[in-house]
């Protein structure tokens, strides 16, 4: 069954390009991004895998590792990795994980066999520092990601992990939040002091506690 929100993320064994992992201790006390690649050597993936790279500065100070998964082995991903540092100009600084035997792919639910039966769908799992499902998100193999709207997804789901809070459409780091619906109008005076603006009794806004 597919994965969802709030399941914990399945451990498992795999050999990446960083040699073998156990995912749950590879992961230790941060979060994680895990998404998947339909095949090594194909163009939208190789400029994905760039991108990453590039912002993976982004995702360490949000405390997220990031990690890649195709369904081709290792000395696969050895050769493309070369590929995607020279043309998109970067240093791959993060592990692929070499799934031969669609063994995590499956444990994942990242091939939909009436899209194609034996490539993986672009899957996104973030997975939060208690190794649950946050967010999941599948993309068609032909529209690559964007990065950083899974930044900006990130900051909202670390924010809202910690305060009573939602965050309104197009939301950005800094920008004012809501206050949960589930929090009364005398709790939210308490709890945020930085002010409330009433729009309505189910719309509440208030500036973000602090910026992550
Ligand atoms: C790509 O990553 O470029 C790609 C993979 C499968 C189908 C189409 C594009």
């Amino acid at each position: 069954m597919a994965l969802r929100l709030g399941d914990k993320a399945p451990n498992f064994t795999a050999e990446t390009t960083e040699g073998k992992i156990d995912f749950h201790e590879w992961l230790g006390n941060s979060w994680g991004i895990l998404f998947s690649h339909p095949a090594d050597y194909t163009p939208v993936c190789t400029t994905e895998l760039g991108k990453a790279a590039k912002l993976k500065p982004e995702f360490e100070k949000r405390n997220v590792k990031m990690i890649a998964i195709s369904v081709d082995p290792l000395a696969s991903h050895q050769g493309w990795t070369n590929d995607i540092n020279e043309t998109q100009h970067t240093t791959l600084n993060f592990p692929i994980i070499a799934d031969p035997d669609k063994e995590v792919a499956s444990l994942y639910d990242m091939i939909h066999p009436n899209a194609d039966d034996k490539a993986t769908v672009r899957s996104v799992f973030v997975i939060g520092d208690d190794k649950r499902v946050k967010l999941t998100l599948t993309y068609p193999a032909s529209t690559g990601r964007n990065f950083d709207e899974l930044l900006r997804v990130i900051d909202s789901l670390q924010l809202t992990s910690k305060h009573k809070l939602a965050t309104p459409a197009d939301w950005r780091n800094g920008e004012e939040c809501i206050v949960s619906p589930s929090v009364s109008d005398e709790e939210a005076r308490s709890t945020f002091p930085k002010g409330v603006r009433w729009v309505k009794p189910y719309l509440r806004y208030t500036p973000q506690p602090e910026r992550t």
